[in-house]
């Protein structure tokens, strides 16, 4: 397959439009240690639906779950994707259609998140997983301190390489994930723009995002001309391959097979990653929970490689995971916007609206949860993981939810108990860390720790 792929100047400049809804929000966010903690009140005071006219545009916040389930299932067709100023990092990839194009790039890529699968996944995940650890045994020597979101996302791009697209990770993570971090950090686009860094002016120009623009262009054509690793026949690769060779949809050509690879890249990696490095940091500040993790990995898997029936067993770790995406979902909020007039709860929702649902309002709600701001694996277990519905939404929800969420489960539970069965990771940040809320919800100046080994 031949693809080539030169940046477009008009998605640059997209960087500090007003018209993106994170930036719209930013005067709402700023200050605190922890921003959101400003629409919690909001949703707190206000309600279910809060229109605000934030100057030019309109948004509706939603922070009520009946309300989430009206926009994502009775009535997805009412409010549409919205991706402002995300161009360059999705291109026209399915995340970002709506009705039958979305349906018809969907379908032929969807059996590769079948659960069927994650057998067939697994030794490539703790292939990914067997290379960390030794770049962490050589980290733990040295001493030196490392940014565990630029850890995590480094292993989860291996494992999506690995186990969807039977490849080597064709380029070099790091240099890729500080590329990508000049779009997706999309509230600060006006201010990094005129940055401080070290003390000196440090201005992010239209020619530094034409280069992180055009390294991420450059990854899929690098990913498909790698040499595959085993010659696999039922890969998400294949399966994407095979619709653009499939005459009934003519929509999937190649520039869209490129555009899906950039949407799993970041999808698939960014989310995964802050999952696993937000329940580092829990568990460092948490050790009983991390010695648990140990113990139960001793016990369901003793010295061999965990299997896919383990992963059922590894039930604990599994708890700590979904308790890591209550409190820090990594996508914190869902974006929409309004197709056709609608009236929520009494308040009108006009088209072109942006209907922002607030989820991490309701992950650390005291109506839904108690003591909303502990950290309790607990409540996952048993009994107590019974949820009112559209309470707790890291995946989204309706027919739009994500494709890969199971998977990074899979992903995230083997990669979190592997890794502390080896290693003590330290968290050597503020306390707590900042939060940073863009288009995901980021550690503020990134989650510093230092490895250590256990003896
Ligand atoms: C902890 C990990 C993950 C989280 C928290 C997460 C979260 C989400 C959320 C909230 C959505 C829906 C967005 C919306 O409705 O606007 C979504 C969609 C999506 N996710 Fe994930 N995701 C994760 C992992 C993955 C993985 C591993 C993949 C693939 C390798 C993936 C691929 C996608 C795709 C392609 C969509 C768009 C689906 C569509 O529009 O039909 N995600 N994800």
């Amino acid at each position: 397959m031949t693809v080539a792929q030169s940046p477009d100047r008009a998605d640059i400049r997209e960087l500090g439009e007003e018209s993106s809804v994170w930036f719209t929000l930013t005067p709402l966010l700023k200050g605190p240690s922890n921003p959101l903690t400003i629409l919690m009140q909001m949703a707190e005071r206000y309600g279910g639906v809060i229109p605000v006219n934030m100057g030019h545009q309109r948004i509706v916040l939603l922070t009520a779950p009946e309300h989430f389930k009206r926009v994502l299932v009775t009535k997805p067709d009412d409010y549409i994707k919205y991706f402002d100023g995300l161009k360059p990092i999705f291109g026209k990839s399915m995340i970002t259609h709506d009705g039958a194009l979305w349906q018809n790039i969907r379908m032929p890529q969807q059996p590769a998140f079948h659960p069927d699968m994650f057998a067939e996944y697994i030794p490539y995940f703790l292939a990914a997983i067997r290379t960390k650890m030794e770049s962490w045994t050589r980290l733990a020597d040295s001493g030196e301190t490392v940014e565990m979101v630029e850890q995590t996302w480094t292993l989860a791009a291996d494992m999506i390489c690995k186990a969807l697209f039977d490849r080597e990770m064709p380029f070099n993570p790091h240099f890729v994930f500080k590329c990508v971090k000049t779009y997706t950090n999309v509230m600060n686009h006006k201010s990094i723009r005129l940055k401080k860094v070290a003390g000196e002016e440090f201005e992010i120009t239209e020619e530094d995002a034409a280069k992180a623009m055009e390294v991420w262009a450059g990854v899929p054509p690098q990913v498909f001309a790698a040499d595959p690793r085993e010659e696999r026949e039922r890969t998400l690769l294949k399966m994407i391959e095979a619709a653009v060779a499939d005459p009934s949809i003519p929509e999937f050509d190649q520039q869209q097979a490129v555009d899906e690879l950039k949407q799993y890249l970041w999808a698939g990696t960014e989310t995964t990653a802050l999952t696993l490095a937000w329940s580092l940091y829990l568990t460092a500040k948490h050790p009983e929970a991390a010695d648990r993790i140990r113990r139960e990995g001793e016990t369901v898997c003793g010295e061999r490689d965990p299997t896919a029936a383990d992963y059922s067993a590894l039930a604990y770790t599994r708890a700590v995971i979904q308790e890591t995406m209550r409190l820090y979902p990594p996508i914190w909020m869902l974006i929409r916007v309004a197709a056709k007039p609608d009236m929520i709860d009494g308040k009108e929702v006009r088209v072109g609206d942006r209907v922002a649902l607030f989820a991490y309002g309701t992950h650390h709600s005291a109506k839904y949860w108690e003591n909303p701001e502990d950290f309790v694996p607990e409540r996952w277990m048993g009994e107590a993981a019974k949820r009112i519905p559209y309470t707790y939404l890291p995946f989204g929800g309706g027919k739009r939810s994500c494709i890969g969420g199971a998977m990074s489960q899979v992903e995230n539970v083997l990669a979190l108990s592997i890794l502390l069965r080896r290693f003590r990771p330290e968290y050597v940040g503020p306390e707590p860390p900042g939060i940073n809320a863009t288009v995901t919800l980021t550690p503020k100046g990134g989650l510093p720790f230092k490895i250590k080994t256990l003896s």
